[in-house]
Formats: C-alpha cells, structure tokens, sequence
C-alpha cells in the first residue's frame, strides 16, 4: 500500500493511503504522486557516502512519488567554472552511478540541467523581484565563501545561485524536495520566492473573470456553499471553513469537466490569494546515514577518504585495511576504544549487532587485531557493491544507453518545464500576440 502525505485521493477523498487502484480508468491517477525533486552536482564518482547521504533515499523514494532527479551542472560550474574538463568528465558516469544503484529510468525522470534551457528563463524572470539581501542572507553563501578560500566566488553566479535552485525546483511544481540540513535554507527561500511570485502575479486583471468562468460551471447550491465558506474564511481565518471549501473544489474537480486551472482559481480565490502560479515546495528531511570517511572526517573524494560506489573490489579491501584506528592502539596487545574508532563508524552501517558485539570485546579487551576486525567490513562493502556493478555493466559495455536514458528524461522535463514557462510569462504579461 503506497502513502502519498499531503495528499488526497481525488476520487474517494480517503487521507492519502491508496488501498487498490481506482479511479475512473481504473488505474492510480499519476496526479495522485506528489512530485519530488532533487539534483546533484557532476563534481567526480560517487561514493558511498553519497549512496548512504542521499542516493540510497532517492531509490526508496522511486515507490511513492513522481521523482525528478537532475544533473546540476550549472551548479557545479557556480564554484568550478574554471574547470571544464570536470563537468565533460562526471555528467553520464554520474548517471550510470545512479542507475546502478537502483535508480529506474521507466519510474524516475533523470536529465541534465543545462539541457532545458527554462532553468535559466525561469531564473531570469524571478531575478527581476528577488531582494538582493534574500540572497545575501542565505547562510551558505558566506560558509562557502569562507571554505572554499582557494577559489574566487566574489561572482554573480555563485551569489545568484540559491535563486537557480528556486528555478530548478518551481519549474517542475515539485511539492517535496529532498535536502540534507545544509541545503533547507535554499528550500525556505524557494517558498518565498513563489509566494512573492503568487502575490505579484497571482491576482492579474483577468483572474476576477476567471473566478466568474469556474463559478458559472458549479450549480447554484455549490456557488452559494462555496461563497459562505470564503466569506467565513476570510472573516474569522476559520480552517474549517477553509477546509470545506477545498473539499468542494477537490469534489467538483473530480465529477465534473474542469480543468486544472479552474480548481487552481477557486482555491486561490477561497484563500484571497489570488491564482497559485508556482506551488511552495516543502523539505523532505527523510532519515539518511551519515557514514564518515575512512579516516573519520567527512568523506570526500577531494580528502583522499572515500570508497567509490564502484571501486575495484581489490582496492576496497586495501583502502578498509589501511583505515586508521584508534590510535591508542598501537600494538596488537593494547585494548582499543572501538567509540574513537573510524573503523567502529563503518561496523555501525555495514554489520549486525552480534558482530559489532564481537568487535567491542574484542577491542577492549586486545583479543582481536584490527586487522581482523576489519575483515567483516570489507565483506559487507563487497556485497554491497556487487548488484551495483552488475547493474552498471550494460551502460558501461554501451555508454549510448545512458545518453538514451537522459535524452528521454530530458523530453519528459522539458514538456512539464515548457508548461510552466507558458504560465508564467502570462502571467507576467510577456504572452504577447
Ligand atoms: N544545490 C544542490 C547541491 O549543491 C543541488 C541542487 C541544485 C538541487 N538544484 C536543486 C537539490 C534542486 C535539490 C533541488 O547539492
Ligand atoms: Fe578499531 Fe577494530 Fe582496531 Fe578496535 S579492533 S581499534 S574497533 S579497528
């Protein structure tokens, strides 16, 4: 049984579990699955901690949700602008990454920011009403600044591009976004700049007919109903009459022969808000393991640290045999502390807890060698890698099947992205002729 939070079946009104398919062509309405959206930057091969961070929870997510998952690489040339080859180098091995660690082309929309050339109108045309301080406020920009001291990011694109990422995401009207806690602030910044959006284009001259146009298809018990609720609404804020309100909107939608605008205008109506053009996303804070580098800090490739997704199984098992480990422990008779061990930090994702069991008195009290405790670890990582592998091999053997894949994640972004772009420069008044 599939759980779509947030969201009501458009049929039977039930609470958001769908208990077999319905609907009136008796398959689940694909209007039913909220979209999620989210991109990666192309910056080298992923590893295991991008699988763990994130990647692991955009496979999990593939059952429930309409998924979007791009290549960003525009971001990734916000801060490596100087390094071309990076970008040429990453984009479809970050692809096959994806695919081999269960991403499915047939469920996912998978494509390449810089292929859907919207992103940057989008972006453009929510410049125009962006404060400059929303941007200067966001706390990213001066952390990066500050850590990556070796690169020049006094540019307008690295400033600009939490607005880039409002783009990204309002583009494709995504209603979750999945995000780690260091990108929440671009997420909280994107609803504001649909709000303003909504606010300043939202209630254009023509919305008052338009409020007339959906009313004059509801009976005139329903246009009355209605009325009451959004009088009471915007009189005492009451959420039950807003509630009854939607629920008419919803049962309207659903028997009758509106369209999606007719629904989207009597609810911004009922609200006061005018016509919700870009919906407010919401973070998707789901639970991710952080797994640490092999020496502790944080794994990056650029520390030296980490394990491909598809690393040569022999150069797995040397870089885990290499790890350092508690140095307190410097000879085989010394008892270690497992807690001040990098070693320990992997045994906490990779192994049950009779070995971890194993491990802990066997450090403290000296009776296993590190090189032993390890040995538990390498296994679990193979095994791990191992349907990755097999699942990259076709794209590797013929790379031509990855650019198919993107091409037609590209096509199926682009029609929703064209769409959106249609809304919004009419109601920015740019629809001339
Ligand atoms: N900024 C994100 C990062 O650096 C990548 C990204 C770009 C993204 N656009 C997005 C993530 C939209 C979620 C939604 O990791
Ligand atoms: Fe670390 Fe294991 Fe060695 Fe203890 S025995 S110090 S946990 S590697």
């Amino acid at each position: 049984m599939a759980r779509w939070p947030g969201r009501q079946c458009t049929v039977c009104e039930n609470d958001g579990f769908i208990r077999a398919p319905h609907g009136p062509s008796g398959r689940l309405l694909a209007i039913m699955r909220p979209r999620v959206l989210s991109g990666m930057r192309p910056t080298g091969a992923l590893h295991l901690g991008h699988y763990h961070g994130a990647l692991k929870n955009w496979v999990r997510m593939q059952d429930d949700y309409d998924c979007f998952y791009f290549v960003a690489d525009w971001h990734a040339l916000t801060t490596h602008y100087e390094e071309r080859e990076v970008m040429e180098r990453y984009v479809y091995d970050m692809v096959v990454d994806w695919i081999a660690a269960g991403l499915d082309p047939e469920r996912s929309t998978i494509f390449i920011q810089s292929r859907i050339a919207e992103h940057a109108e989008l972006f453009t045309l929510l410049a125009m009403g962006t404060p400059l301080g929303w941007l200067e406020r966001v706390p990213t920009y001066k952390d990066q600044i500050e850590k990556l001291k070796d690169r020049d990011l006094a540019t307008y694109g690295f400033l600009g591009y939490p607005l880039l990422q409002a783009a990204d995401i309002l583009i494709y009207k995504a209603a979750y976004v999945p995000v780690g806690e260091d990108q929440a602030s671009h997420v909280e910044l994107t609803r504001e700049v649909a709000r303003r959006f909504n606010h300043l284009y939202g209630r254009h001259k023509d919305f008052e007919a338009q409020v007339a146009t959906a009313l004059a298809k509801l009976g005139r018990e329903d246009v009355r109903y209605f009325e009451r609720q959004r009088k009471a609404y915007g009189e005492t804020g009451s959420a039950e009459a807003l509630a009854k309100g939607e629920a008419l909107v919803r049962r309207v939608a659903a028997s009758t022969g509106w369209t999606a605008d007719d629904s989207e205008t009597l609810a911004g109506h009922l609200r006061g808000s005018g016509r919700t053009i870009l919906p407010e996303p919401q973070a998707l804070h789901t639970e991710v393991t952080k797994l640490p580098g092999l020496d502790g800090a944080k794994m990056s490739k650029s520390y030296g640290n980490a394990i491909a997704m598809r690393e040569d199984p022999a150069e797995v098992r040397r870089k885990i045999e290499r790890m350092p480990t508690d140095p307190a422990r410097v000879r085989r008779s010394d008892p270690g502390n497992p807690e001040v061990c990098p070693v320990y930090a992997f045994h906490r994702i990779y192994t049950d807890s009779a070995t971890r069991d194993w491990v802990v008195k066997g450090c403290t009290s000296a009776g296993i060698g590190c090189l032993e405790c390890k040995q538990p670890l390498v296994d679990a990582v193979l095994a791990e890698q191992q349907p990755w592998r097999e699942r990259a091999e076709p794209y590797l053997r013929e790379p031509k099947k990855v650019h198919w894949i993107v091409e037609m994640g590209t096509e199926r972004a682009r029609t929703v992205a064209r769409q959106t772009m249609r809304d919004v420069r009419e109601a920015m008044g740019l629809s001339y002729g």
